[in-house]
This record gives structure tokens, C-alpha cells and sequence, in this order.
């Protein structure tokens, strides 16, 4: 398996590996690859025929030190889950310094509003920081697509309006979301939670679920009032917020309209861990 750390040794190798115009695959991570990572790789892999893998820690877009610091780094398991899953996956690993030089900034980007809300009304600057590094990989690797979950759903969002904004030509391809046995989303943080409220969390998608049931029947005020309440009998799981949004714009609603696409969106603490998940409702 090849791992590059560089930009140019990566472009190099790519340039090379694509002149009898293969197409190229790319997924974007932070490393502490779990299933929910692989099935994207998967994807890729069944879609291109190169898949670049990135795995690298961003700093700016961490509002808060301590989750940055808290992030595990595991490279070496990793590194054997993508080989599990093909040896022929190209990763790279660059260092912070690669990737920034000496100025660990953001760049600021309009993201016409997609930025204000749920997560980027809760963290600070995240969206700007994640845009910095998703801008810099893609041109880095110039995929002719690439993956991301739609477990950070906001996300795919923001990084379809960054490539249209900085017209970086790769298709954007959105995946669904894994989950474990009890239906909480697969994420690195799950592994911060004990046994309990590991399992306890897995009423973050019994709600959501409840919620889309309820979406054809009843208003948007009612599902919400019923689905906050629900959270006042699990104390553990602190609710910083829950919402329904329109998928395209995601500015919450208070009316359904025809034609228009919904998700329901929640975030919430579990013993200070922060977990996020979403549904679609029509
Ligand atoms: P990270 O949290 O490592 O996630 C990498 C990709 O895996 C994202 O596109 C995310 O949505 C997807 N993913 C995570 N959990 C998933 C699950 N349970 N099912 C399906 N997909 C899942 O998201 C980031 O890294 C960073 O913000 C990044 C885009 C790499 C920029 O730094």
C-alpha cells in the first residue's frame, strides 16, 4: 500500500498513474477509521479506478482545544483496515506543517448561510476551517469524485456549495449513514462512551425514526415538542439541539411545503461527548 505524506509526491504519482485517463477516487478523513469510513472507501473503490484516502487531523476546524487534543491518532490500525479492505488504496498522510506551511488559518468563505445554523451556529469558524482542508485535498488530488457521509450532513452540503463556489471540477458523491446494532451512527467519538451510554445512545435514532414517522401526519411544532420532551426521560443525553430543516437550504421550518425535501437534525452531549445524526423525513 502506498502512503504519501507530501502534496507533491502525491500529485506526482497521481499525474503519472493518470495519463491513460483513469479516474480517481477520494475520501476525505481525520483517521480512527471505523465502518462507517470503510463504507465509503468501499464506494470509491467500486466507482474509480485509483481511491485516495486522506488522513489527517485538522486543526482549524476544531472550535474547542480540547476536542483536538482528545482526537485519537491511530494510524497504524488505520492503515490495516484500509489494507483489509484493498491494498491498492493510496493514502495520504501529510503533517500539519504540509498542509499550512507556518500559518494554521482558515481562509473565510460565503456559504450563503449553510453555515449559520446546527453545527456552525454551535461551532464557531468549523465550517470554514473544514472548507480550508476539503479545498486543499481536492486540489491536491484533483479526484474525479469524492465521498462523504451523510452522517455530517450539513457537511456534504457546504463542501457541494464549496466546489460550485471555487468551481473545482469532481462530483460530490453523499453516503449513507452506518450505524451499530442499536442504531446510534458510527462515529470515533462512540469509543469515548461507556458500555451504558453507549448503549443508551441508541436512543438518538429511535427518535429520529419516531420523527419521520410522525413527519406525514402531524406539524412541525408538535413533532418537535413531542421529540424534545422525549429527551427530558435520558438525562445522560443533554440535547444541544434539535431541528427541521429543508435539505437543500437547511434553514428550519415551521411549515411543510410541497416538493420541498426535509431532514430532521439533532446534536447532543452524552457525558461531554458530542454526538450528531440526522434523517430524512419525505
Ligand atoms: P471524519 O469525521 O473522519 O469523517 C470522514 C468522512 O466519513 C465524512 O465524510 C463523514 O461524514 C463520514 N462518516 C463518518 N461517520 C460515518 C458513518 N457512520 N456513516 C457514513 N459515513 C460516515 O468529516 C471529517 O472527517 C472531516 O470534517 C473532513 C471532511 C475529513 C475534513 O477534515
Amino acid at each position: 500500500m502506498l502512503v504519501f505524506q507530501t502534496k507533491n509526491e502525491l500529485k506526482t504519482y497521481l499525474t503519472i498513474s493518470n495519463s491513460n485517463a483513469k479516474k480517481i477516487g477520494m475520501v476525505p478523513t481525520m483517521g480512527a477509521l471505523h465502518l462507517g469510513h470503510a463504507s465509503l472507501v468501499e464506494k470509491a473503490i467500486s466507482e474509480n479506478d485509483l481511491t485516495v484516502v486522506s488522513i489527517f487531523v485538522n486543526p482549524t476546524q476544531f472550535n474547542n482545544q480540547e476536542d483536538l487534543l482528545k482526537y485519537p491518532s491511530t494510524f497504524e490500525k488505520d492503515s490495516q483496515l484500509l489494507k483489509s479492505i484493498s491494498k491498492d488504496i493510496i493514502i495520504f498522510a501529510p503533517s500539519v506543517s504540509e498542509m499550512y506551511s507556518d500559518h494554521v488559518a482558515s481562509k473565510k468563505y460565503d456559504f450563503q448561510g449553510l453555515d449559520k445554523v446546527m453545527e456552525g451556529a454551535f461551532r464557531e469558524g468549523h465550517f470554514d476551517g473544514v472548507g480550508t482542508i476539503v479545498e486543499s485535498l481536492l486540489l491536491t488530488a484533483s479526484p474525479d469524485r469524492a465521498y462523504f457521509g451523510e452522517k455530517d450532513f450539513q457537511q456534504l452540503q457546504i463542501i457541494k456549495k464549496l466546489v460550485r463556489l471555487q468551481n473545482i471540477p469532481v462530483a460530490i458523491i453523499g453516503c449513507p449513514i452506518l450505524r451499530e446494532s442499536n442504531g446510534l451512527a458510527m462515529s470515533s467519538r462512540n469509543e469515548r462512551l461507556s458500555k451504558e451510554l453507549r448503549k443508551e445512545a441508541g436512543f438518538i435514532y429511535e427518535t429520529l425514526k419516531q420523527i419521520s414517522e410522525k413527519f406525514s401526519e402531524q406539524s412541525v411544532l408538535a413533532i418537535m415538542e413531542w421529540a424534545k420532551d422525549q429527551f427530558h426521560f435520558h438525562p445522560n443525553l443533554q440535547l444541544e439541539y434539535l431541528q427541521i430543516a429543508e435539505e437543500d437550504t437547511l434553514k428550519p421550518i415551521n411549515i411543510k411545503r410541497k416538493n420541498k425535501k426535509y431532514r430532521a437534525f439533532i446534536a447532543v452531549f452524552a457525558n461531554g461527548v458530542r454526538l450528531i445524526d440526522n434523517i430524512a423525513l419525505n
